[in-house]
């Protein structure tokens, strides 16, 4: 409903968020009143651009048309059954996940880190089963993030980062090693390892994606050393990299991996494929959520993930992924800009901060997420056109020449 309709003020908004609300985030000065496509809007109309997607989120652009109807139709016939019983919306879901991305099961969560802490016990339950008790190490890569809850926090290759401290000893069991680097990973595997970890590109690290040799060498290291190979595919899935999964155009196939964001197209889900193999070790009492996979969500995911497909808006995003990063280069300031299909990062110079670029880019209309100190994250719903990818370079141009000439 609009702010109209629930007769509230822009003011009103923000003034209860911050009175009622634990505030954990940098937020804009934004009251988002709806949604369409490539932009958000305020109360009184005003459009913003959008290139964050919500954080990847709103794949097939907010509020497709096709999702939309699939929430209305499904809401008024049946939203949540639970996990004891069968549902339409779920069974289809799963078929079209699992014939989609060329893997025999698919578990349902409400998250990318529930989705993560699943593949993490499933990991751990294949290693205590097959290889005896020691065996539940994971190695996973620095500056890695794979979510806030204990198992996919301590996953996460960051000991310094405000996600990690203050939160008492992690959970045993992880150890890190260097993105990129299979020397680093080589060494960090121990006799108790039993798995490796990564994310096909780094996100909120400040968008590192891997080298195709690295890849590959992390699926004959494991092969090798008989452990598994998991992907968190939770902002890389769904089309955002250039492939369905970025897994598949790497060309190198996991044991597991993990998916959210985009699966949804706004709907809380988060799901994790295993090989028939490895998914049996998830035996009847081992593993469960009571949200994860209901019918509302399930039949909002089947109609964003067909409507990615049908568009294929992974070649969208290849084609115009590069054309966005052609022309961030050409901005002032600018130091790297590096990305794969349209998860793109751009990198500026120590005289440019990126949360304060992010606050200046909004202000001339253009929503984008800032990651690190310097780094603009561009994130854009995958229906993105070049003229956008022309508008929206050219408000970040603006932004930056203001930011500098402010000092
Ligand atoms: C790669 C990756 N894994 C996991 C997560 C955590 O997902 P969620 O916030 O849905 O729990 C994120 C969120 O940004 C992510 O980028």
């Amino acid at each position: 409903m609009r702010m109209k309709e629930l007769g509230i003020t822009q003011e009103q908004v923000i003034e209860k968020t911050k009175k009622y609300m634990m505030e954990f985030t940098d937020r804009l000065d934004f009251v988002c009143d709806h949604a369409k496509g490539m932009y958000m809007y305020d109360a009184e109309g005003k459009a913003y651009l959008d290139f964050f997607a919500g954080i990847a989120v709103n794949g097939a652009g907010s509020c497709n048309d096709r999702v939309v109807k699939a929430v209305q139709d499904q809401a008024g016939d049946l939203m949540h059954a639970s996990a004891y019983i069968y549902t339409a919306p779920q069974a289809l879901l799963a078929e079209k996940v699992c014939t989609t991305v060329g893997f025999d099961k698919v578990f349902f969560q409400n998250s990318g880190t529930e989705a993560n802490e699943a593949m993490i016990k499933l990991a751990r339950k294949y290693g205590i089963d097959t290889k005896g008790e020691n065996d539940w190490k994971i190695v996973t890569a620095y500056k890695s993030f794979h979510g806030r809850t204990f198992g996919a926090m301590a996953a996460t290759g960051q000991p310094d980062n405000a996600c990690q401290m203050g939160f008492g000893p992690m959970i045993q069991g992880f150890s890190y090693a260097d993105f990129n680097d299979l020397d680093s990973f080589r060494d960090a595997v121990d006799e108790d390892t039993i798995a490796i970890m990564v994310e096909p590109v780094q996100g909120e690290g400040g968008v590192y994606p891997a080298d195709p040799a690295f890849l590959q060498g992390l699926r004959d290291l494991c092969d090798e050393k008989g452990l598994l190979l998991l992907f968190d595919e939770v902002q890389t899935g769904w089309c955002r990299t250039g492939d369905v999964m970025a897994f598949m155009g790497y060309g190198v196939k996991p044991d597991a991996f993990t998916m959210a964001k985009a699966l949804g197209g706004g709907v809380p889900i988060g799901a994790v494929c295993a090989t028939e193999e490895l998914a049996r070790h998830f035996t009847p009492g081992s593993h469960g959520s009571t949200f994860g996979g209901n019918a509302l969500v399930c039949a909002a995911a089947l109609a964003e993930i067909e409507e990615l497909l049908e568009k294929d808006l992974a070649a969208n995003a290849k084609e115009v992924g590069p054309y966005l990063m052609d022309q961030l280069r050409t901005l002032p300031h600018i130091k790297e800009v590096r990305g794969r299909g349209l998860l793109v990062g751009a990198e500026f110079d120590e005289s440019i901060s990126s949360a304060a670029l992010k606050h200046q880019c909004f202000d001339n209309q253009l929503l984008t997420t800032s990651v690190g100190q310097h780094i603009i994250r561009l994130l854009p719903p995958l229906i993105v056109t070049k003229e956008d990818c022309d508008q929206a370079v050219a408000i970040m141009r603006k932004s930056v020449e203001e930011l500098a000439a402010r000092g």
